[in-house]
């Protein structure tokens, strides 16, 4: 040691640089691809730690600190909020907890017919998978060899088969690193006609279908995010982040790769981003669309991402599983997943670049998604459209 302070002074640049770089690395990666649209989303709270966590009582994490609420839900979260670890709303018979919700609740009669369905088997969260006959046209689990960095689970329904082509076809296409999945219920006629077949088709062509033993309606789409974590826990582990989206989005998947690869490591590990609402608040009106009585759920809905379309980090699957167990059923899956990571100690982050509620007459306009990360609604027309726009060498924007 010759020159002890001049070593000093040298780890001292060149951490002061190393910063430096950082620093604007990060800014970079936040602002280049914003978008200045009328729509822009207010920035989620700042997350105390990247990591999750699962207290023993849930209470005041789910914002639950007074006496005993009265709305139904408050009270059973209030209940599972503070059970040891472990227990989950499964255990015993799942039907049993939708034949005590609908006695306990004074005017369950009342309640719109899709939400007494949902509540009456809320708690069955387990579902086999629909396998076509003959058992042809299975998922592949991914393999050591070939862990996607992103998946791209896509929520469709049995009928839905021009939007899931035009899904493989444009954003959803083979591409290095990622993989595509498609979500959906029974195939099987119970509302409407059997497309049993079809699908059944349709998984041995492409081997790219997750389909499990459930109605396929809009109050079932949380079992599609449970059972999609339970599938990647088992089948793909080590998946870095996961796409949850419908199938009428669209997604610019080059320019959310290269967001994903250029996120600092501490806000890449509790990921959960999109297009974030942090104030809403459960909609009062009967008949209207999302309507949630007062004596089923009180209180403000917690920060969330729209369900339009949200990336969260992989390794999360276990944790949101653990979560769910200890979160009491809501209708809404994107709510219902803002819940379970607000049970985690993780908030969502907002991007400007996800709009999940595009106005129609931009979406002509390919120079407008250029900084976009992902829009819908889009019909499947308008998608393959746009996607050959977006790759014109001509394009001028
Ligand atoms: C759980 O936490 C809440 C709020 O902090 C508290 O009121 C409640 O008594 C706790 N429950 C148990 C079983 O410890
Ligand atoms: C969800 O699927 C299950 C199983 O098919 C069914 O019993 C339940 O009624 C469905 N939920 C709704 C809201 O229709």
């Amino acid at each position: 040691m010759r020159c002890p302070k001049c070593l000093l002074c040298l780890s001292a640049l060149l951490t002061l640089l190393g910063l430096k770089v950082y620093i604007e690395w990060t800014a970079e990666s936040r602002l280049s691809k914003a978008y200045p649209g009328p729509r822009g989303t207010p920035p989620g709270p700042t997350p105390s730690s990247p990591e999750p966590t699962l207290p023993a009582n849930l209470s005041a994490r789910l914002g639950q600190t007074g006496p005993l609420p009265s709305a139904y839900w408050n009270m059973q979260q209030w209940r599972l909020g503070a059970l040891p670890s472990g227990d989950s709303a499964e255990a015993g018979d799942c039907r049993a907890w939708g034949a005590a919700a609908a006695a306990e609740i004074p005017d369950f009669a009342s309640y719109p017919e899709d939400l007494r369905r949902f509540l009456l088997s809320a708690a069955c969260r387990s579902f086999p998978r629909w396998l076509p006959e003959g058992g042809s046209g299975q998922v592949a689990s991914c393999t050591d060899m070939d862990v996607p960095y992103l998946l791209l689970a896509v929520k469709s329904e049995p009928g839905r088969f021009a939007e899931r082509q035009a899904v493989r076809e444009t954003w959803g296409g083979p591409a290095p690193g990622i993989r595509l999945l498609f979500l959906l219920g029974s195939p099987a006629g119970d509302r409407g006609p059997d497309l049993g077949s079809l699908v059944a088709w349709e998984s041995h062509r492409y081997s790219d279908l997750l389909l499990w033993d459930f109605l396929d309606v809009p109050f079932n789409q949380t079992l599609k995010d449970l059972l999609l974590l339970a599938w990647l826990d088992r089948h793909c582990p080590g998946v870095s982040f996961v796409l949850q989206a419908q199938d009428d989005a669209f997604v610019h998947t080059p320019a959310l790769l290269d967001h994903l690869r250029a996120l600092p490591p501490s806000w890449a590990r509790g990921l959960y981003l999109g297009e974030v609402f942090t104030q809403a608040k459960p909609l009062r009106k009967p008949g209207g669309p999302f309507y949630v009585p007062g004596s089923f759920f009180e209180g403000g809905y917690p920060a969330y991402a729209s369900g339009g379309g949200y990336v969260i980090a992989g390794r999360l699957a276990p944790w949101l599983l653990q979560a769910a167990a200890r979160v009491a059923p809501f209708p809404f899956d994107d709510v219902y997943t803002g819940l379970c990571f607000r049970a985690l100690g993780l908030v969502p982050r907002a991007h400007k670049g996800f709009l999940t509620a595009w106005p129609a007459d931009r979406t002509a306009d390919p120079c407008a998604l250029r900084d976009l990360l992902l829009v819908r609604p889009l019909g499947p027309q308008d998608s393959i459209q746009l996607w050959k726009q977006l790759w014109d060498p001509q394009l001028q924007c």
